[in-house]
């Protein structure tokens, strides 16, 4: 019987897709996916670092599996992701039966690593970041034939060169580097001959594809020349991507939206706060007023455009008037989705070293709930407005509860209607007739 492993990933898209190809390496070397620690030979812990309550994961984690580790010391145990690069050779001392420690930079050793943990034994390090576009490769792994790949998931660039005050990912992730146009092309065009109708680009800031530092590179072109080759050089049906940063939202890529339509109606356009004092100590280059004009622009170009975005509450010196910004602006920009945070104190970060995390935690959940519930209220709102409209939805599949199927609008809702497996993997239209706070109920007509 083949061997197992058992890997937890925690965080965002690009650390999902990092464990995916973890496990695709892992299959190729022979060892098959398993639910449980008990039966595998490898245990791979894929950690996030974003906030203090995810860093912490890994320490309950980790100890969860000693008791596995002595009793097979053969077992290989490793963290991997984010809070493997943020704490490296720390973890290593603090737990001294841990295996494997594997920066997000070193994906591709995983199975060589493995290999010498198990014959050497020992504990592994490989935590440097890569970030000089000569030195770091991008992985290159499609799914396997087997896997369920009607979206998938491409990476464009790597790491963060906007260092905001508050967040870590460019301590963990490092520079930006950016991907070969000519090779994402490539990857796309393979995915959708083999059936995939969509493709989610990923990256942390990937509308900076290209710019900045990656102009002198002579075979970079722009995010939204970009996807103009993907429209035109691919059978691709839909293209999502994220996260993109607002300062770089170009009027060619608002521009771009008018006319590709390829283009999911769907923009998750990060805000952070409504307040310009709050922008400001975040370092996040905009104003209120840049954001929401660029906003508008984009449902211009875009009419049945869905905008999502990110908040965070009760960061450094935030008053409640400074709050009360944000929340006027979810009012006045009426998004489709947000996902919002409690202020979270990083090391190395500039708001970690140099400002005071001076809000009362309880000031912070209050405000946490206050806003979540007013975008309870304009979510289920903008929900309500899609009845009576036809939706194309990609069919992912028979939905939860198991009578209907569900799949995703191009504007990203969740929409159950009744189908047959014929319908998984295909775009189909359907009319929405009721709209839940979190999903939308409809019938497929032709
Ligand atoms: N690259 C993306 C964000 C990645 S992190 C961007 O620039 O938008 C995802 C979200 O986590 C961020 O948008 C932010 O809202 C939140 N976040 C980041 N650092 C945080 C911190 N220290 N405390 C709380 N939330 C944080
Ligand atoms: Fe973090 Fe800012 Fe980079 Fe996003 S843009 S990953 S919030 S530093
Ligand atoms: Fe977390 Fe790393 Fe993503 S810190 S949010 S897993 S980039």
């Amino acid at each position: 019987m083949a061997e197992k492993y058992y890997l937890k990933t925690y965080g965002c898209q690009m650390n999902e897709l990092d464990g995916s190809q973890m496990g695709r390496l892992l299959a190729r070397q022979g060892y098959a996916p398993t639910d449980d620690p008990e039966e595998a030979s490898v245990i791979l812990i894929n950690t996030c670092s974003i906030r203090e309550k995810a860093s912490q994961k890994v320490y309950s984690d980790v100890g969860r599996f000693r008791s596995l580790k002595l009793k097979n010391p053969d077992l290989v145990l490793g963290v991997t992701g984010c809070q493997a690069q943020a704490e490296g050779v720390r973890l290593q001392k603090r737990f001294p039966y841990l295996d494997l420690v594997l920066g997000p930079d070193h994906t591709g050793r995983l199975p060589e690593l493995v290999e010498r943990v198990r014959r050497e034994g020992g504990q592994h390090l490989a935590a440097v970041k890569l970030e000089k576009r000569e030195e770091y490769r991008f992985l290159n792994l499609l799914p396997d034939e087997e896997e369920d790949a009607h979206k998938a998931f491409v990476t464009i660039m790597k790491g963060c060169d906007n260092f905001c005050s508050f967040c870590i990912v460019p301590f963990v992730r490092g520079r930006e580097v950016c991907r070969d146009a000519d090779e994402i092309v490539a990857e796309v065009r393979e995915l959708s001959e083999r059936g995939t109708q969509e493709v989610t680009l990923l990256g942390q800031n990937v509308n900076s594809y290209g710019v900045g530092r990656h102009a002198r590179d002579p075979n970079a072109l722009s995010f939204p020349r970009l996807l103009r080759r993907l429209a035109e050089e691919t059978g691709i049906r839909r293209i999502r991507f994220t996260t993109s940063h607002p300062k770089d939202l170009s009027d060619e890529l608002i521009e771009e939206f008018r006319v590709n339509a390829k283009l999911a109606s769907h923009f998750h356009l990060p805000v952070q706060s409504g307040s310009n004092a709050v922008l400001e100590r975040m370092y996040r280059g905009y104003t209120r007023d840049e954001y929401a004009a660029k906003a508008r622009r984009l449902r211009e170009a875009r009419p049945d455009i869905a905008l999502g975005t990110d908040l965070i509450v009760g960061f450094c010196g935030e008053t409640e008037e400074e709050f009360q910004a944000s929340m006027d602006l979810l009012e006045e920009l009426r998004y489709d989705s947000v996902y919002s945070f409690v202020y979270s104190e990083r090391p190395k970060t500039t708001a970690g070293l140099y400002f005071k995390d001076d809000v009362p935690e309880a000031v912070k959940h209050e405000r946490l709930q206050r806003l979540q519930a007013l975008q309870n209220r304009i979510g289920w709102e903008k929900n309500r407005s899609y009845e009576g409209k036809d939706l194309e939805v990609l069919v992912e599949g028979p939905s939860r509860s198991g009578d209907t199927y569900a799949g995703r609008s191009s504007q990203n809702h969740v929409v159950h209607f009744e189908g047959t497996d014929a319908d998984v993997g295909k775009i189909v239209k359907v009319r929405v007739t009721h709209a839940g706070p979190n999903s939308l109920i409809g019938a497929k007509h032709d």
